[in-house]
């Protein structure tokens, strides 16, 4: 529904038109808001209606309701009402408007034609009961008169009482800003133009007053920080002007009076009045008292004591000054970082670096060092103090690794860029700290180091690390970097890592796919498998359990001859041979036949239980370091060379005895004397050995200490390595001691 509020009653028909006004009449509690410039709503509470409505360039207004009737034909009586309401508020508004403008201008006119007696007289007579519009009466036109009593003026407004209690409370607070407000605009107004007296007139009345109720009445410190801001950026306004010396003097006195006070607070975002009237401060008397008091603020102000050191700091550059108080030296010695941090915040570079000079960021210690010295950078950058930038990077890089500032260096001054990684290079041993290691691997591959680069990588032995820094190296060192990944991969294909070991099988297969490294790892792997495997026939090893991975042969026997005791019986050494490799029933009953002694089923079972305990008593604190000689090196080499590992014990307790050893999971498939029915010689483990590792016996070398076991292998079809004497051994193909003399490569050339 469009229409021009102008003539609105010309857009409806009479009917339509009486009915909307009779909404408007009936309707009491609604809203008119503004949400954007040219956009409106009527939210009526009683009746229930809602309307938006637009206005146009051409003054045109587009109203929308959201009633059904509006939806069905576009027209409806709230919307008509809506915009009659609008119509009405902006006929008040205007009045309003023009009546105050109007209102203004005559008052304007006939304070203009008084002198200032009359102007008193005026305020004296007609305002005299309205304290606040007195006020700012006297505001706005005081700067008209010759000696304007500003401070008259502000203090009448917050009196003090007879306990030296300030009113100022929140009645009077607005107030107060405002007329602080107008006798700024009149400043603001008088500095442009260039009227110097009076500014500085009406600033030494603000400034004082609001920093004196700042301190006194600390409440409203918040509500009058904008008036003060506005006052010290007009300060400061004003002494960047030229102007008379006697003007210069008031803004020195000013500002020394404000600061020196107890309680004085600098305000941030602005420039502290002592610094705006620094330009002034040019008799050395004066500098020494400016000075000494700025010493004083750092001495007792500990709340603001950076802010007051790094004025401090800035004289001292700029004036060529020291402190004098001892203390305050000290002070600045121990506050010199967060100075630094101060200055950089102010942006005062050349401070930065004075400070630097006058302390050393490597006494600090490096948590805080470090800053200072990035802070001493930046500064040196923005000022193009190029040798001292220099300095700060080499100290950055040198002692805290840090890879900007080296970036830095390097781009000024690669050959001591290079020094710095080299210096790091010798003093970090590789793994050292991963700081260093970092940040020598990126900036060698940085400035091109490569050899460095590739002994530091070699050194490192990480493959993610190879990954990330190879990039430089493959052109001219892809031999060197075929044989590192080459021995990554090897090394992760014989770890038994799962999921984590694929995955990161994985990344670097990936990494390497568009590489030409890729066909070198590849011809060195085929290289490696063949040397191994291939030549050979022998795929996979079976190890016996007791007398060859572990010495727990004579514990078996030991517990036998203790049990045999009990049963009055001393048992020889040369039943030892008919126990091992025996299941622990058969033993027993060995034994029992050979000695005459009879018992029933029932009792042979308790017998044997009896055994099995004081063995497992004897084992109990068995740890990997019982693993006999050379055992985890074969089984690791065998892996690596990719050889299928089972176990082949008689014994039940095999798998708890591997636990305790720490290899349980070194086999790729386990039989012990649970899984079988028959025992060694019967060659029923080994077989299921090979049917288990998948592998034809032929392709299998068996490792047995008992001659039962050795005979077991042979009947299964297998290769059979004796490890004990040979003569009692005398069927299996070689004896050895142990597996520390053998090497599994060798094992596939004798069984070849
Ligand atoms: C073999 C031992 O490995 O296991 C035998 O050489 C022993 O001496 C057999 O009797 C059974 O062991 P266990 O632990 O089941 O009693
Ligand atoms: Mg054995």
């Amino acid at each position: 529904m469009k229409a021009t509020l102008k003539d609105l009653e010309s857009h409806f028909a009479p009917p339509a038109w009486e009915e909307a006004m009779e909404l408007v009449k009936e309707t009491n509690e609604y809203d008119l808001t503004q949400p954007q410039a040219n956009y409106f709503h009527v939210l009526s509470k009683n009746p229930d209606y809602h309307v938006e409505m637009m206005l146009a360039d051409d003054g045109s207004v587009t109203a929308k309701c959201h009633c059904s009737a509006f939806k069905r034909s576009g027209i409806c009586k709230h919307a008509l009402a809506a915009l009659i309401i609008l119509r009405d508020r902006s006929i008040r508004r205007r009045r309003n408007r023009s009546r105050l403008k109007h209102e203004k201008i005559l008052l304007d006119e006939v304070l203009k034609k008084l002198n200032v007696t009359e102007l008193r007289k005026f305020v004296a007579t007609h305002a005299h009961s309205h304290s606040a519009f007195r006020a700012e009466v006297l505001a706005n036109y005081l700067h008209r008169i010759r000696r304007p009593d500003y401070h008259h003026l502000l203090n009448d407004m917050t009196p003090m009482d007879k306990y030296g209690i300030i009113k100022l409370n929140r009645n009077n607070l607005k107030s107060v800003r405002n007329i602080v407000a107008i006798l700024h605009r009149q400043a603001q107004d008088l500095l442009k133009e260039n009227a110097l007296p009076q500014t500085i007139g009406i600033l030494e009345a603000t400034i004082p007053y609001l920093y004196r109720l700042s301190i006194k009445v600390p409440q409203f410190q918040h509500q009058l920080a904008t008036e003060l801001k506005h006052a010290l950026k007009l300060f400061e306004a004003f002494c960047r002007l030229p102007m008379a010396p006697r003007l210069q003097k008031a803004a020195i006195t000013l500002s020394m009076e404000v600061s020196g006070r107890d309680g004085f607070r600098m305000i941030k975002g602005t420039t502290t009045l002592l610094q705006s009237a620094e330009a002034f401060i040019l008799e050395k008397k004066v500098r020494r008292n400016a000075f000494q008091l700025v010493e004083e603020k750092v001495a007792t102000d500990t709340e603001q004591r950076i802010l007051w050191g790094s004025l401090l700091i800035r004289w001292m550059r700029v004036w060529e000054m020291k402190p004098r108080n001892k203390e305050v030296k000290r002070m600045l010695s121990g506050i010199a970082p967060e100075l630094v941090l101060e200055l950089q915040a102010q942006r005062a570079y050349a401070d930065v670096l004075y400070i630097l000079s006058l302390y050393d960021p490597s006494k600090y210690d490096a948590s805080t060092a470090r800053p200072m010295l990035q802070a001493g950078l930046r500064a040196a950058k923005l000022t193009g103090d190029e040798p001292t930038g220099l300095t700060m990077a080499y100290a950055l890089s040198v002692m805290h690794l840090d890879t900007e500032a080296w970036e830095t260096l390097f781009r000024s001054d690669p050959e001591s860029a290079v020094q710095a990684l080299k210096i790091v290079h010798a003093y970090y041993p590789p793994h050292d700290r991963k700081e260093a290691d970092h940040f020598l691997l990126s900036g060698l591959q940085r400035s091109g180091e490569k050899k460095l680069l590739l002994e530091r990588l070699n050194q490192l032995d990480d493959v993610e690390l190879l990954m990330q820094y190879d990039k430089t190296l493959v052109s001219d060192h892809t031999i060197a970097l075929a044989n590192m990944y080459t021995h990554h991969i090897h090394a992760l294909r014989s770890m038994y890592g799962g999921e984590t070991i694929r995955k990161k099988l994985a990344a670097i297969v990936y990494h390497l796919k568009d590489n030409e490294l890729h066909t070198h790892v590849k011809d060195n792997l085929e290289l490696m498998e063949k040397d191994v495997i291939t030549k050979s026939n022998i795929r996979g090893f079976i190890f016996d359990l007791d007398g060859v991975i572990v010495d727990t042969a004579k514990h078996h026997f030991q517990s036998w001859q203790s049990i045999m005791l009990e049963l009055g019986v001393e048992i020889s050494e040369e039943d030892d041979a008919h126990t091992r490799g025996a299941s622990r029933m058969e033993s027993l009953e060995y034994l029992l036949q050979k000695y005459g002694v009879v018992m029933s089923e029932k009792e042979k079972e308790s017998w044997a239980a009896k055994k099995n305990s004081i063995y497992l008593a004897s084992i109990e604190q068995i740890t990997p370091t019982d693993l006999l000689p050379g055992v985890l090196t074969f089984l690791e080499e065998a892996r690596k060379s990719g050889f299928k590992l089972a176990l082949g014990s008689a014994s039940k307790n095999a798998r708890a005895v591997l636990r305790k050893l720490e290899i349980e999971n070194r086999f790729d498939a386990m039989l012990d004397g649970n899984d079988t029915t028959r025992s060694k010689p019967d060659p029923e483990i080994f077989i299921k050995g090979c049917e288990a590792l998948k592998l034809p016996a032929s392709e299998v070398v068996v490792f047995e200490d008992a001659a039962k076991g050795v005979q077991a292998a042979i009947d299964a079809g297998c290769h059979v390595v004796g490890i004990g004497s040979p003569q009692v051994l005398a069927k299996a193909a070689m004896t050895i001691d142990g597996l520390h003399q053998i090497e599994p490569k060798r094992i596939t050339e004798v069984f070849a």
